[in-house]
């Protein structure tokens, strides 16, 4: 699939599944199960792939929400001021809430979304990320769990895209950049 579009695996399917194994295990310890049910808040479309399959993996039980935010200004990098294209469903106040992203570059989309949704009352609010970027360091965004560091480099697959594109690649890989020059 894609072929030719993808210069190298970054992270193979076998070891994002190891990766959410060991998440789910961490995010588990932390929320015991006779509180009430843990608000996973997936952040449509990148976290999607990730979201799913760490809802399957936690023994804990919990409950899924989406929101779909769109960052203002630059295609190609976040400018901070981000806009609600979907909101969650329900209330989140004093529930525990944990964010799911596939990944935080700038930290700005991350930055922006903890402000918004501590201003709703949870009753804990967390972040958990399958990769980081370098340069999410500049901003100050508290991420609790977090599965690779990767380096800056262009990455699809499992969730993230190019121009809609690689989001549905079992793997993550790094693109071809004679596919974003042409
Ligand atoms: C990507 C990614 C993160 C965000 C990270 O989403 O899925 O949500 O950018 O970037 P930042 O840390 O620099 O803010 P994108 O806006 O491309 O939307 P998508 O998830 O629908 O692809
Ligand atoms: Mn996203
Ligand atoms: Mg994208």
């Amino acid at each position: 699939m894609y072929e030719g579009d993808i210069a190298s695996v970054l992270i193979t399917e076998q070891q994002i599944d190891e990766k959410v194994t060991e998440l789910a295990k961490q995010v588990a310890d932390d929320y015991p199960a006779d509180r009430s049910d843990l608000v996973l808040v997936g952040v449509l479309k990148g976290a999607v792939m990730f979201m799913t399959d760490l809802a399957r993996a936690l023994p804990i039980p919990v409950q899924l929400e989406f929101m779909a935010v769109s960052s203002y200004g630059s295609a190609t990098s976040s400018s901070g001021v981000v806009r609600i294209l979907k909101d969650l469903d329900r209330d989140i106040a004093g529930r525990n809430v944990l964010i799911v992203e596939d990944i935080i570059d700038s930290g700005l989309t991350l930055s922006w979304l903890l402000k918004n949704l501590e201003s709703r009352n949870p009753a804990s609010l967390e972040v958990c990320t399958l990769l980081r970027k370098p340069d999410a360091v500049k901003v100050d965004v508290p991420v609790k769990y977090v599965g690779f560091e990767i380096p800056n480099e262009f990455v699809v697959g499992y969730g993230l895209d190019y121009a809609e594109r690689y989001r549905d690649l079992p793997y993550i890989g790094t693109l071809d950049p004679k596919v974003y020059s042409s």
